[in-house]
């Protein structure tokens, strides 16, 4: 594409170049063949051939090229070189002339050494260099003696000076697009090397990719648009990579939260089958145990078919139109015997109503979540205080205990999964660290919020805000 339009333009250009060329040659001969034309007509019929002979002669040497007269015949019948005298003159513009169609005509002739005419045109590039063969400028005007036309006039020049100079800017031409063609394509080339090597770069991450590799990033200098994608692919591998860490942590922590209560429960049913001659009461105690177990088990399970439930966006809310300060007192009441068999008090303040379009079943588990952790994580005789309040469109529940706070290092992550501060006390109270994260995830899917403040040793508040539609 790049070479034919560069050739077009080569070839234009010289095109132009040799008409503004020509143009000029062509002005100036039809000008003194028709000076002359006009000077001599007077004299043609009026004075001997000889004198007339002599007229031509020197009008020739002052005009400096070759003057014919040429009859109405078309024989020549004066050359100033004396050499086509009584020969007839095929040139196309002399018969032209002669026939009446044109008062004056030119034409270009390339001519061998012997003077012969050869068929070609003057702008072909072509025919150069070649010092036997020259081109001829023929203008020819019409003689007109006495109101009659009498012959012909015609004036020969060399126009090789011309067709040289007009051979060499053309012979210029073409080199300088030569070069500038070669410069281009080697633009070209390396332009699309550019071009094609952060695609190159960003195929080969994509396919990394693809066979599992996240850890290694693609590199492409630079703010353009290849850099823009590049920088894009990185986070988007980066993910890609985090998301593949979390299933894992998630599968290898579900499987451990599992396996800690079958162990259990392995060890408690074995000691049963192998000691026959155990006490009534020990075995009522381990059958206990096996029961609590498989509590945490089921609990545990539970916990992870919710979160699954959430992450395949398969959990849908029952949204209905619902009070949530009654949501809040019933999970009150259903967690007071637990604070009370710790001497603890649930004090609940209920400033306005909250009715609101949710999901009463999930926001019921949000409490439940967060006014179980105040009981679990505060010691015995603690308070918790659960306050229902508006501000402006949104219900703000605020549940506050006096139990043992948060360090400041792990408030960023009580949210996420299985995360627990104190992995053995919350064992003891039987959590699982996946409380917070699906109460994060619930009020999330209501287009809320949910925050913890908390001070070691003197208590912590977690604070939902839900919009009220
Ligand atoms: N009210 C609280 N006071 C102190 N620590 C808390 C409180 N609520 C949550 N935490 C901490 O955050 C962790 C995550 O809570 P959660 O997701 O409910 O898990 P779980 O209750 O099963 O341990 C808990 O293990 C506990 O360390
Ligand atoms: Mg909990």
């Amino acid at each position: 594409m790049i070479g034919v339009s560069f050739y077009l333009v080569a070839a234009s250009t010289i095109r132009l170049v040799g008409d503004s060329l020509f143009e000029d040659t062509i002005r100036s001969g039809m000008t003194s063949v028709s000076e002359l034309s006009a000077v001599l007509g007077e004299h043609i019929g009026g004075e001997s051939a000889d004198a007339f002979y002599q007229r031509l002669l020197s009008a020739a040497r002052s005009g400096g090229g070759r003057l014919l007269v040429v009859d109405m015949d078309g024989k020549v019948q004066f050359d100033t070189f004396d050499e086509q005298c009584g020969t007839r003159l095929s040139l196309g513009e002399v018969h032209t002339l002669l026939r009446g169609e044109r008062e004056s005509d030119y034409g270009f002739h390339l001519m061998d050494g012997a003077g012969r005419e050869q068929a070609a045109s003057v702008l072909d590039p072509i025919t150069r260099r070649d010092v036997s063969r020259i081109w001829m400028g023929c203008f020819a005007s019409a003689l007109i003696s006495e109101g009659e036309r009498a012959g012909a006039l015609v004036l020969v020049l060399s126009v090789q000076d011309t067709v040289d100079s007009l051979t060499f800017v053309q012979d210029r031409m073409l080199g300088v697009f030569a070069l500038a063609l070669v410069g281009v394509m080697l633009l070209a080339a390396l332009i699309s090397r550019i071009v094609t090597r952060p695609v190159k770069e960003l195929s080969a991450g994509i396919e990394r990719m693809s066979r599992g590799d996240y850890s290694r990033r693609v590199h492409v200098p630079g703010k353009g648009e290849m850099a823009q994608l590049a920088a894009a692919f990185n986070q988007m591998s980066e993910q890609v990579h985090n998301l593949d860490e979390a299933r894992n942590q998630f599968v290898s922590n579900a499987s451990h939260e599992l396996k800690t209560p079958l162990a259990t429960i392995k060890i408690l049913v074995e000691s049963m089958i192998y000691q026959d001659d155990m006490p009534p009461e020990l075995r009522r105690e381990f059958l206990g145990d096996i029961n609590k177990e498989i509590d945490r088990l089921s609990s545990v399970v539970g916990d992870l078919l919710t979160l699954v439930h959430i992450d395949s966006h398969k959990l849908r809310l029952r949204r209905e139109m619902m009070v949530f300060s009654d949501t809040v007192r019933e999970t009150v009441s259903r967690l007071s015997p637990l604070a009370k068999k710790r001497g603890q008090e649930i004090a609940v303040s209920i400033e306005d109503e909250c009715e609101m379009f949710a999901d009463p079943g999930k926001l019921a588990q949000v409490c439940y979540n967060i006014i179980e952790n105040g009981i679990k994580y505060t010691p015995d005789g603690g308070k918790i205080t659960v306050s229902l309040h508006r501000m402006g469109r949104d219900a703000v529940l605020e549940i506050s205990d006096t139990g043992v706070g948060i360090p400041q290092e792990d408030l960023p992550h009580v949210f996420d999964r299985f995360y627990r501060v104190d992995k053995a006390r919350s064992r003891d109270t039987g959590g699982t660290g996946l409380g917070l994260s699906i109460v994060q995830q619930i009020i999330r899917l209501h287009a809320g919020s949910v925050t913890v403040q908390s001070e070691r040793g003197k208590g912590t508040t977690f604070t939902v805000q839900l919009p009220v539609k």
